[in-house]
């Protein structure tokens, strides 16, 4: 553990000097993505928004708090997860991030991810779904797993949720988020159970 925690703070110091994204030039500071380097789920959020600039840390925010609460209902914590997000920086004036930046960040995601190895990928949000999904919509994939292999990483479980500060103040895309992040702790276990199968 110790280890893997030592090898992500390692490849984040390197992606934050050699990341070509210009936004790095305007930020106060990078955000790396936080949370358990053994954990089974990574959340992958967009971009890191004010509040995370200036301290440096992801979802800690209004959109954050909300994420914590869904975790508590089914019975996690931040502790046990790792989140992070596509762009490491934040946007001015939280504007969306381009095509570009999402680019120029990519390699840094991948080998995340790769650290980690987790067993679930959870995107929230369109913009984390669409950068490995570009041709799925957020209104109809949210809630379902996806199963597909990529050649750049094992993991082959993607579940596409609304973003926690999309659905903050939309009292109908709240009930759905909620509801779809309670399937959470049912999809991993069935991912579990096929790996065993497999294996
Ligand atoms: N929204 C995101 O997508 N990421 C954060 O870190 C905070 C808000």
């Amino acid at each position: 553990m110790e280890n893997k925690k030592l090898l992500l703070q390692k490849l984040h110091e390197k992606n934050h000097s050699t990341c070509c994204c210009e936004l790095k030039y305007t930020v106060t500071q990078p955000v790396f993505g936080k949370g358990n380097p053994e954990s089974e789920i990574i959340f992958i959020g967009e971009a890191p928004g004010k509040k995370e600039d200036i301290e440096g840390e992801p979802f800690i925010g209004a959109a954050g708090k909300f994420l914590t609460e869904m975790l508590d209902t089914i019975g996690m914590k931040r502790e046990d997860i790792y989140i992070t997000n596509i762009v490491k920086y934040r946007p001015p004036e939280n504007r969306d991030p381009s095509k570009k930046e999402k680019e120029d960040c990519a390699e840094w995601l991948s080998e995340e991810i790769n650290t980690i190895n987790p067993k679930l990928i959870v995107f929230l949000g369109r913009h984390s779904m669409n950068h490995f999904f570009p041709e799925e919509k957020i209104n109809s994939a949210h809630g379902k797993l996806i199963t597909r292999k990529f050649k750049n990483f094992n993991t082959e479980n993607f579940l596409p949720l609304y973003h926690p500060a999309a659905a903050l103040y939309n009292g109908s895309m709240r009930e759905t988020l909620i509801k779809d992040f309670k399937k959470i702790p049912k999809i991993l276990k069935k991912i579990k159970s096929n790996s065993e199968v497999k294996s």
